[in-house]
């Protein structure tokens, strides 16, 4: 619901839980009242303003001196005294920056525009849903600037967004716009606010990292031209003493796949200016006359229920409002893929054998990964020549499909349509299709170029290539894959003066050609994947309800990222794997059950022949993949409460619950065995207290019990152990 209070000139943004309050002081300027706990009223927001001796003022005459810096801003420009990021820096023909942009009006509407060509949540009838548009114009009224705000009141989250109309007869110089700008106070209750943030590298994404905020700015961002693995577009500012389960948390999101930047900028004044989007430092855009610049779009969400209470708001409002709405509550596949059982040495026998053996024991779904088209036999040619390669699969796909459908198993395919080798017929034609200047030799990634998605003719190709090859067997899954990232982060197709255009023209370009596929194939679930989870964002999950999550396999590996991953993806986007021992990553031994535990918990898959596990390991698969199948609704479409952490102890521990609390499944995975005499005990607060439990053995608990005494965990006497405990309502 969003109110303007007019006597105020307060705009009071409210969730079924939460307030955003915003000011238009003076007649001309946005300032941030308050994020947090729903409060009814604000009767005292504009009394109070504090004054610094090295400040500006923006408006003339003693009784109405403003000191910019000391100002809470919900927009913040260059030019007034704010020396803070600033939301947009644009320039006019002669290179000058515009003047101040003032606030100029605002409209609210019922629902949320959709933003052009990216990307954005998704608005479903009936929506309790409004947008606030407020927009800014510079005094001789040549750029309009409009912040959007999308308050989704039953999902307590809100969207921000921006964009710039160039009303004058000229070319203007956008050189930053962020999605969303905002102040907030550096302290809660007497503490000071801490970064969370999501680090890693190939293999080992979405690491948790926490770490006190200094002075100055923090940067979180990609040049990478994908989200990336190594700095993802989320963060989080809370207390040190939030835990999972209590506390305050600030957070935020962007709906984004490229170069993207969050910044907090920790001042003077003991404010952090939060401000996130397209990352500045490679991107400038030329915005022609009459044309409109829109960003991406940007999540955010506070919790006083700590981290689990944060993750809860972003499971729901994701899956629902994020994913594409065919498979946000659709229970998916338990699949096997070749990849780490045949790598590329494969033929049609050996992959119909692996699936015989996956059927046997229950298995949903075979996908044909890398190397079944062209002279794709190692990593060092045939992306781009996608004809099917007859010496390895001699029925063909179709013949393939065919003989995986006879067995009772549907047929997935694993494509990477963004890339080519140097051996790709299409460069024959069109030496100029690969980003970079493909005159000077671009830097390979994995012995591939990027295909240049900025040029229209590329992306019409690829459309209709793999248009084709979605048609040409009963595909009912496929996992697009993208692995390297943009180093020549500029188009021959573009004119010298766009050439910074060129990676957000690439991420435009790419979500034009996802738009177009999964339209025109809406039954096919696409599993996106970049290397494993390297381009898992929220821009991605728009089109591709799921991401391989990780190329580590390693189920110790695997509990830090599912865990980190968590935080803000639901547990349906996540691909988990069961795969061999010694594992190929790692070379570490884990036992079955546990690899199967961790599995289980998000999109169970197996990436291992089976026709090569020992017969008691075929049995516990057999049964976990029954166990799985019972209970897939719950996993996947239930609640998930994380319980241990693995960044914090040996002991890791996460839970899955139904709705009406009437149902629940444990999960424990120990790390390192030690002698102890003390047991684990691990309370449950997310359990009804109304409510008696009985575990699959037969013990009984009250919820209460479960909840304060707290739930015992096995003695752990082997490394890597697990187990889990299942509880069903009286
Ligand atoms: C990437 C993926 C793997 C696999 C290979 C195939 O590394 O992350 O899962 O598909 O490519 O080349």
């Amino acid at each position: 619901m969003i109110k303007f209070i007019s006597d105020q000139n307060l705009f009071q943004m409210e969730t079924e839980n939460y307030s955003y309050t915003i000011e238009v002081f003076k007649e001309k300027y946005l300032r941030q009242i308050f994020w947090g706990k729903k409060i009814e009223k604000i009767l005292s927001a504009n009394k109070y303003e504090y004054w610094d001796g090295m400040s500006f003022c923006i408006d003339e005459g003693p009784s109405e001196e403003i000191y910019t810096e000391s100002l809470d801003l919900e927009f913040g420009q260059q030019g007034s005294g704010d020396f803070r990021t600033p939301s947009v820096e644009i320039y006019n023909e002669s290179g000058n920056p515009y003047p101040i942009l003032e606030y100029s009006g605002f409209e609210i509407i019922k629902g949320k525009p959709e933003i052009p060509g990216m990307p954005s949540t998704r608005e479903v009838d009936n929506d309790n849903l409004d947008t606030l548009i407020l927009t800014l114009k510079d005094p001789k009224k040549e750029i309009f600037v409009d912040i959007l705000y999308s308050v989704y009141h039953d999902y307590d989250v809100m969207t921000r967004s921006m964009s710039v109309k160039n009303c004058s007869n000229k070319k203007i110089d956008i050189e930053q716009i962020m999605s969303f700008t905002l102040d907030l106070p550096a302290e809660c209750d007497n503490e000071e606010l801490e970064l969370l943030s999501l680090e890693g590298s190939w293999a080992r994404e979405r690491h948790i990292e926490t770490k006190p905020l200094r002075k100055g700015k923090t940067t979180i961002s990609s040049n990478r031209g994908t989200s990336s693995h190594t700095l993802h577009p989320f963060c989080a500012l809370t207390p040190a003493s939030t835990t999972e389960h209590r506390g305050n948390v600030w957070s935020f999101s962007l709906i984004y796949s490229g170069n993207f930047v969050l910044e907090l900028e920790k001042t003077h004044t003991d404010k952090i200016r939060v401000s996130g989007g397209i990352n500045p430092n490679t991107f400038k855009w030329l915005l022609d006359p009459k044309e409109t610049f829109y960003t991406p779009e940007s999540v955010l969400v506070y919790s006083e229920n700590g981290l689990n209470g944060m993750s809860n708001i972003y499971h729901r409002f994701f899956r629902d409002r994020l994913l594409p709405p065919v498979f946000a509550n659709k229970e998916r596949p338990v699949l096997i893929n070749n990849w780490e059982s045949t790598y590329f040495d494969f033929d049609h026998d050996k992959i119909v054998r692996i699936a015989q053996k996956a059927k046997e024991v229950g298995i949903e779904l075979c996908v044909l990964d890398d190397g079944w088209f062209g002279t794709r036999n190692d990593d060092t040619g045939g992306l781009g020549n996608w004809e099917v390669n007859y010496k390895k699969l001699t029925k063909g796909l179709e013949g393939l499909a065919e003989d995986i459908n006879k067995e009772g198993m549907a047929f997935g395919l694993w494509v990477e349509p963004e890339m080519v080798n140097s051996d790709a017929v299409i460069l024959k034609e069109h030496p100029d299709w690969i980003m970079g200047s493909y005159k000077e030799k671009p830097a390979v990634g994995r012995n591939q170029y990027v295909l240049d998605l900025v040029n229209p003719d590329v992306v019409s190709w690829l459309t209709d290539l793999f248009t084709e090859i979605f048609t040409m067997t009963n595909l009912t899954y496929v996992k697009w894959d993208m692995n390297r990232y943009l180093t020549g982060q500029f188009s021959e197709y573009l004119p010298a003066h766009r050439k910074k255009e060129t990676s957000h023209r690439y991420v435009l370009g790419l979500y034009k050609l996802m738009e177009a596929l999964v339209t025109s194939f809406p039954k096919i679930l696409f599993e996106g994947c970049s290397g494993g989870g390297g381009r898992m964002d929220p821009g991605l999950l728009y089109y591709m309800p799921q991401y391989w999550t990780s190329d580590n396999t390693d189920a110790m590996a695997r509990l830090k990222i599912q865990y980190g991953t968590s935080l803000i993806y639901p547990l349906i986007t996540m691909g988990s794997h069961v795969s061999a021992c010694p594992n190929h990553q790692l070379g570490r031994s884990t036992p079955m059950e546990t690899r199967l535990n961790v599995a289980m918990s998000g999109n169970l898959g197996f990436e291992l022949d089976l026709n090569l596990t020992l017969d008691n390991e075929i049995e516990l698969v057999k049964k976990s993949i029954e166990f799985y199948k019972e209970n897939r609704a719950l996993i996947q479409l239930g609640e998930f409460y994380r319980l241990l952490s693995p960044f914090n102890g040996q002991v890791t521990s996460w839970m899955f619950i139904n709705k009406d609390k009437s149902e629940f499944i444990v999960f424990w995975v120990l790390d390192k065995a030690e002698v102890t005499y003390s047991q684990k005990v691990l309370k449950l607060p997310y359990v009804s207290e109304d409510m008696q439990y009985k575990t699959s053995e037969g013990v009984l608990f009250t919820g209460g019990e479960l909840k304060y005494r707290g739930l015992k965990l096995p003695y752990m006497n082997k490394d890597y152990m697990s187990g889990y405990f299942h509880f069903i309502a009286e």
